[in-house]
């Protein structure tokens, strides 16, 4: 069906006002469904994540999917892509702003000074599952709300800690069965004292060459001069791979904590890449900054980052507090995965269809289900009025190993019949022994099971 039989427009939103779309709606672009069929590596990204974080000692935190937008401002930085030009942005009722959350840290900072977190044991460990929002251009792999994992590690400046979130996130990718298609790139963007002077040497080295930039990097040059550095156009490249280097200029203390950082990597046996135009396009970070590149794609599709961010708890109105963290894109893990041919648990998947016929059939096989539902059988019942043979074809369209099966001959008699759909022969087996039965056929370690855990009053 093409655009115009939905009424639908693919101008770009801004200034184009086309008012309501006549149904079928569309997701607004840049946004998605997850269907089913994705759910299930998210649900198993999600396990891997809860499992590996739980194994560390972080507990998980949930922070609103919109703040002030303060919050944002100040903890990203004003003059970061994601401030300037990618957040959803309104006014409540009373005109106060919020943002709908375009990435995890601020708003894990902000709580954890909030709820006075400086006061328990440090460093506090926290990781979330969320949504995220940022009004970027859609195409492959970047979406306008997107999910992400994320971890912070708040309360502690060893270098030992920066290697241990990287390793975390590299156990996480090799679980998913995907670490080998990343890079990881390093870099150490320095700290207050000696940033600043290296800015200076930067402004200098472009000076007289700003007809040469990009828009953007002219406006960067001004406000934001590290980000000149990885910018993905190509004259602002060439530029950039001859600026002077920031590890050039790195302080003594910084110098040294970035070799911790590479020696701890190394003692864990994870490769690095030292890339010296790695910035992150948030302005908190300081030290070190790391990224997982996709071995074909480079830094298009990076598929999570994070580092080191000393200064942001006192920026945002905490004591002077050190931290470090990462996050990942959801959605481009799952891409990895299909790309890969990565097979997830099918949990999802049904054991049985149960098929009726009559009344007094569709009255025994209530509790039938119910009673195969308890015993962790994945079972479907067709309560509906269709003939049996309408059913039995519903039956292969969900592509049951078993079909149960009531009719008239087998409630008088008081018996059932199972169907083994992969080969469609048949027994028939005492009602009262149908649970029994197919669990039988199914095997234990394949039941779906549910323990929901001791509740202490
Ligand atoms: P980030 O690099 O902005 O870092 O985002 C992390 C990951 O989120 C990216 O590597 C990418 O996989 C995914 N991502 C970002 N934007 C999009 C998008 N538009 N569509 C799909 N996926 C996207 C942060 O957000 C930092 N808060 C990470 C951090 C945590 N640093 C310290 N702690």
């Amino acid at each position: 069906m093409d655009s115009k039989k939905l009424n639908v427009t693919n101008e770009e939103d801004e200034g184009a006002s086309t008012g309501p779309l006549t149904p079928p709606y569309q997701t607004p672009k840049g946004v998605h469904d997850i269907l089913p069929n994705d759910h299930k590596y998210h649900t198993f990204i999600k396990k891997v994540v809860r499992h590996r974080c739980r194994q560390a000692g972080f507990r998980r935190i949930t922070t609103p999917i919109f703040e002030f937008t303060d919050v944002f401002t100040r903890g990203i930085g004003a003059t970061s892509d994601i401030v300037s030009k990618e957040m959803y942005t309104f006014q409540d009722r009373k005109g106060r702003s919020m943002t709908l959350k375009p990435e995890g840290t601020a708003g894990v900072v902000r709580s954890y000074i909030q709820n006075g977190m400086q006061a328990l044991p440090q460093p506090v460990e926290l990781y979330y599952i969320e949504p995220h929002f940022r009004y970027d251009r859609p195409q492959k792999g970047r979406y306008r709300m997107f999910w992400q994992f994320g971890f912070e590690c708040i309360g502690e400046s060893d270098a030992a800690l920066d290697a241990q979130v990287i390793q975390i996130a590299y156990t996480i990718l090799k679980d998913l069965g995907i670490a080998e298609l990343f890079h990881l790139q390093l870099n150490s963007i320095g700290d207050e004292v000696c940033r600043p002077n290296y800015i200076n040497v930067l402004r200098d080295f472009y000076f007289g060459k700003e007809r040469s930039l990009c828009a953007d990097c002219k406006y960067r040059l001004e406000k934001n001069p590290l980000r000149l550095l990885d910018c993905k156009e190509e004259d602002c490249q060439i530029l950039a791979q001859i600026a002077p280097k920031l590890v050039d200029y790195l302080c003594t203390e910084c110098k040294a904590y970035d070799k911790d950082v590479k020696e701890f990597l190394e003692e864990m046996g994870i490769k690095f890449h030292q890339n010296n135009s790695l910035v992150r396009g948030l302005d908190y970070y300081t030290k070190t900054v790391f990224e997982f590149w996709d071995r074909n794609e480079g830094a298009q599709n990076a598929i999570g980052g994070g580092g080191r961010y000393d200064g942001l708890i006192e920026l945002m109105g905490g004591a002077k507090t050190p931290a470090c963290g990462f996050a990942a894109g959801m959605e481009r893990i799952v891409a990895a995965m299909k790309r890969e041919k990565i097979r997830v648990p099918e949990k999802d998947d049904l054991h049985v269809f149960v098929a009726q016929l009559g009344d007094e059939a569709k009255k025994k096989c209530l509790p039938l289900i119910s009673d195969l539902r308890e015993a962790g059988v994945r079972t479907m019942g067709a309560l509906g009025k269709g003939a049996i043979k309408t059913q039995m074809r519903l039956a292969d369209k969900f592509k049951v190993p078993y079909t149960l099966i009531l009719g008239l001959t087998e409630v008088r008699e008081g018996t059932i019949i199972i169907r083994d759909m992969s080969v469609g022969t048949q027994v028939t087996v005492p009602f009262e022994n149908a649970v029994e039965e197919v669990v039988k056929r199914i095997g234990e370690k394949n039941l779906d099971t549910y323990t929901p855990g001791e509740v202490v009053f």
